[in-house]
């Protein structure tokens, strides 16, 4: 049987940027993933020669330069910013809320305007706000509240924003200029030809096994390697001995047009309540390098919230106190696993943006293998 200095249970980003700095160390890695393919939840899919991000939109952003730098040498990155649209009823909005999204919404023209609709609109709410919905409305009024905050979080939550917790969210970004880039990080894009590049990179000179689930033969698998990497859900790996962490899901549905422009915009938010999805993701406005009208068609998907149940994709945990202190009883148990490295958002059961998931993987390697320059 070959022997590998690494087993790295998961192809994705956190797998990967272990991969790759282990093989730059000379170690050799076996890969074992349960998908059929490498990627995690960045793997694009290609349809009508379009990178379809199949599991949601990925948008690379980052203030860490040493990130950036780092994926700007697996790929080119081309210069897209997220500029997202709130489709309310067929009125349309600019995102995040900024003076073009108060200009349409009151008329207004300038910040001064604009502060003053808003403040009049919270006043209502006074003391510590007791739900979601009065901590918008504190944050920035009713209107923006009612048609573009209410129904997408409760489609998102799956229950009225009022029956919601306050601490969901913590502030809202609101932009007294005339500025739709949704993020604030200075640097932003996507790979062009999608984020597979990435992968082919990250991965390479490692052996694979696809359509493998690591827990179902842990013991041949451990064998195998010298140390785990592991970046699955970390309440599997014990065996739910605590009982299962729970998680939001999406569901995704996929149609081709015939036309070559659907909706203008890589990522539309629907934010009524009674539109069933929450986002139509047009895939081939992320690829700014490519003239749209070159390709008659094009791939829009639709983005359904869905309640998680064991066997669904685990895309969001659960951010509340029941789910953190199971998370925490698990993480205790992790670090007596002196052979296995945990990291990843599902090992480490937390919301992370890959940027975020690259600088954890980095720090982890540093630990492994010492200083990375
Ligand atoms: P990831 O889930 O990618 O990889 C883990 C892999 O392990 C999976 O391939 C899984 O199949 C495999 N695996 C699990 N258990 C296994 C087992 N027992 N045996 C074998 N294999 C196993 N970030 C950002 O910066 N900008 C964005 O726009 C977005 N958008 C976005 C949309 C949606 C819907 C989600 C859910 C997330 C984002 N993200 C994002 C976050 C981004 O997806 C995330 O940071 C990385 O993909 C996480 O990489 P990981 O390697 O941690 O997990």
């Amino acid at each position: 049987m070959k022997k590998y200095d690494y087993v790295i249970v998961g192809g994705g980003l956190f797998g990967g940027v272990m991969a790759w700095y282990a093989r730059q160390n000379g170690k050799t890695c076996l890969v074992i993933e349960k998908r059929k393919q490498l990627g995690g939840n960045i793997y694009c899919e290609n349809m009508e020669g379009i990178p379809v991000h199949r599991y949601g939109a990925h948008i690379f952003h980052t203030s860490n330069k040493k990130v950036w730098q780092f994926v700007n040498n697996l790929a080119e990155f081309n210069r897209f910013t997220n500029c997202p649209v709130a489709n309310y009823r067929g009125e349309m909005y600019n995102m995040p809320f900024n003076m073009n999204t108060f200009s349409k919404m009151w008329g207004v023209s300038t910040p001064e305007e604009a502060r003053a609709k808003i403040d009049a609109q919270r006043a209502g709410i006074t003391g510590e706000p007791a739900n979601l919905e009065e901590q918008a409305i504190s944050l920035v009024g009713t209107d923006i509240y009612e048609k573009l905050i209410k129904g997408y979080t409760e489609k998102q939550w799956g229950r009225d924003c009022r029956d919601l917790p306050s601490f969901i969210i913590k502030r809202l970004p609101v932009r007294y200029t005339y500025d739709n880039n949704y993020f604030n990080d200075p640097y932003q894009g996507i790979p062009i030809g999608g984020y597979n590049v990435i992968t082919e990179k990250l991965f390479e000179g490692c052996d694979v096994m696809l359509e493998t689930d690591y827990l179902a033969d842990r013991d041949r698998f451990n064998a195998m390697g010298g140390r785990v990497i592991y970046t699955g859900t970390i309440d599997a790996y014990f065996g739910y001995c605590y009982g299962k962490l729970e998680y939001r899901s999406l569901r995704f549905e996929d149609d081709i047009y015939d036309t070559d422009n659907f909706q203008g915009v890589a990522v539309v938010n629907h934010t009524a309540r009674e539109v069933p999805y929450t986002r139509t993701i047009e895939h081939k406005h992320f690829d700014c390098t490519v003239d749209y009208r070159t390709n008659p068609k094009t791939v829009v998907t639709r983005e359904y919230p869905v309640a998680w149940e064991a066997g669904m994709e685990p895309y969001y945990p659960v951010n509340d106190e029941k789910n953190q202190s199971l998370y925490q009883r698990y993480a205790e148990l992790g670090k007596k696993e002196d052979k296995v490295l945990f990291g990843g958002r599902l090992a480490e059961y937390r919301y992370y943006d890959m940027d975020k998931v690259i600088e954890s993987a980095m720090e982890k390697a540093e630990e492994e293998f010492g200083n990375l320059e």
